[in-house]
């Protein structure tokens, strides 16, 4: 082991000074990790505002509570700034910036390498720089590495590098950073050790595997194998409605085998910043290596005609009670992505919304965590709590926070389009129309 390496191992297993690039839903969880691990944080974000919400000790991401980020920002633990030189000083820096899909659906890694210039510009020998971000197999070997040793520095001698996805599951109250195993690639297994060390202060598992490349495919892997299980189902919700079958009641009793079987539900579409990209992240790079990925193109077919399919049923329920859209006054409850998050990234909620309007209907919206939503020229506010439902021709249930009385829902409102079986524990009544 180089100096630089056991100097760094030796901070990593004590007090050491972790930089993390990206305070959003997947950094600032992490950093508040690192801090509560006896770290010290210093946080990067481009985006002004957030770095002076952390200065507060204001969160604006679910799973950190205000009182959680202000116990860490008030001892010191985590300090917020815009300038990436304040990264000179830390033994590892962690990137959690964006990698969202260009308007042609092929990867945008423009976050990656305008953060790994910036490490670039800051790096010393005995940092440890760990990528997070999701993205296709090869980036933290073809984008991150050239540029550290451009600076002359020796990966996995002087400097070291791994690829570690993020897991999280925004509002899992259940499985939070700490409990979900840390998936640990390194460029050469020293990088891998150092990097699964930085992990090990808050993780209960780490589990290292061979390359950095491994570790980019097994997050691109799980976020495809949900997405693909989950166009399966959305395609059994509309199977089932054509037999006139109940998806739910389906599903329900597919649980009961005790193996070989995952229950996946239907919903009016994929929403937030992974599953609706991700697979296509793995798509792209594919075809470059000459290959056609036929599962992934499917689920997204299937998935992204659900908003669409929703609208339809909106439709369709209105024309039996000898109503159109055109002139329908419609309650949407939740336009979250999923259920009690405040994020609307790619939420199915903005299309079913935007078509519906279109259309001619008359739409508001109400989520306790969503305020104010802007979709290209519809500016809409949250509507008060309790609404009059009465007044209103359709409640379109997109996102099932905790929180609503389904039953006074069903029983107020004159016509329920439930597209996530919220309604389940509502005995089934002839104006209720589920997914
Ligand atoms: N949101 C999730 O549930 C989730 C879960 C697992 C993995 N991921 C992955 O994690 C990554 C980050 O996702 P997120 O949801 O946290 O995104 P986010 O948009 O909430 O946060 C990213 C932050 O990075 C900042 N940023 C962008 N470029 C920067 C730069 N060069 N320097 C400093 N700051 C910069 C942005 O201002 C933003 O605050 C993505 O690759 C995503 O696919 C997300």
């Amino acid at each position: 082991m180089s100096d630089a390496a056991a100097t760094l191992a030796a901070r990593l297993a004590g007090t050491p000074t972790v930089g993390v690039i990206g305070l959003g839903y997947v950094g600032l969880p992490l950093a508040v990790a690192f801090a509560e691990s006896g770290a010290t944080v210093i946080g990067v974000d481009l985006d002004a505002r957030r770095v002076a919400s952390v200065r507060a000790g204001a969160s604006f991401v679910e799973d950190i509570s205000a009182a959680t980020l202000a116990a860490v920002v008030r001892t010191g633990r985590i300090v917020a700034t815009d300038d990436v030189a304040a990264l000179k000083d830390a033994d590892a820096i962690v990137i959690c910036v964006p990698t969202p899909l260009s308007k042609s659906r092929e990867p945008d890694i423009s976050f990656i390498v305008a953060a790994a210039d910036g490490v670039a510009s800051v790096i010393r020998p005995g940092q440890l720089v760990v990528l997070e971000s999701t993205t296709y197999p090869g980036t933290t070997q073809e984008v991150l590495r050239p540029r550290l040793e451009a600076r002359g520095l020796r990966v996995g001698e002087d400097v070291f590098l791994a690829f570690s996805p993020e897991r999280i599951d925004p509002g899992n109250t259940h499985w939070t950073l700490r409990d979900i195993p840390k998936v640990v690639g390194g460029v050469t297994p020293l990088c891998r050790e150092l990097a699964a060390a930085l992990y090990a202060r808050f993780a209960r598992e780490v589990v290292p595997v061979s390359s950095p490349e491994t570790a980019e495919m097994v997050k691109l892997y799980e976020n495809t194998f949900r997405s693909v299980n989950i166009a399966l189902v959305n395609e059994l919700a509309i199977m089932c409605r054509r037999l006139g079958i109940s998806v739910w009641e389906v599903i329900h009793a597919a649980s009961t085998k005790p193996f070989g079987f995952m229950a996946f539900y239907p919903g009016p579409g994929l929403g937030g910043h992974c599953l609706p990209s991700d697979p296509s992240y793995l798509s792209w790079k594919m075809r470059l290596a000459g290959y056609e990925p036929r599962f992934i193109a499917f689920a997204d077919e299937i998935n992204r005609q659900m908003p669409t399919y929703v609208v339809g049923l909106v439709a369709d329920a209105l024309n039996d009670r000898g109503r159109a859209l055109r002139g329908a006054r419609i309650l949407v409850l939740g336009v979250a992505y999923k259920a009690n998050v405040a994020d609307t990234r790619d939420s199915p909620a903005l299309e079913i919304i935007t078509a519906l309007a279109a259309k001619g209907a008359r739409v508001e919206y109400h989520d306790p965590n969503v305020p104010e939503l802007t979709i290209g020229d519809l500016a809409l506010r949250s509507v008060a709590w309790p609404a009059d439902l009465r007044a209103h021709d359709v409640v379109l249930i997109l996102t099932a926070h905790a929180g609503y009385d389904w039953a006074t829902i069903v029983r107020d409102a004159p016509l329920v389009v439930d597209t996530r079986n919220a309604t389940a524990g509502v005995p089934p009544a002839a104006h209720v129309i589920r997914l």
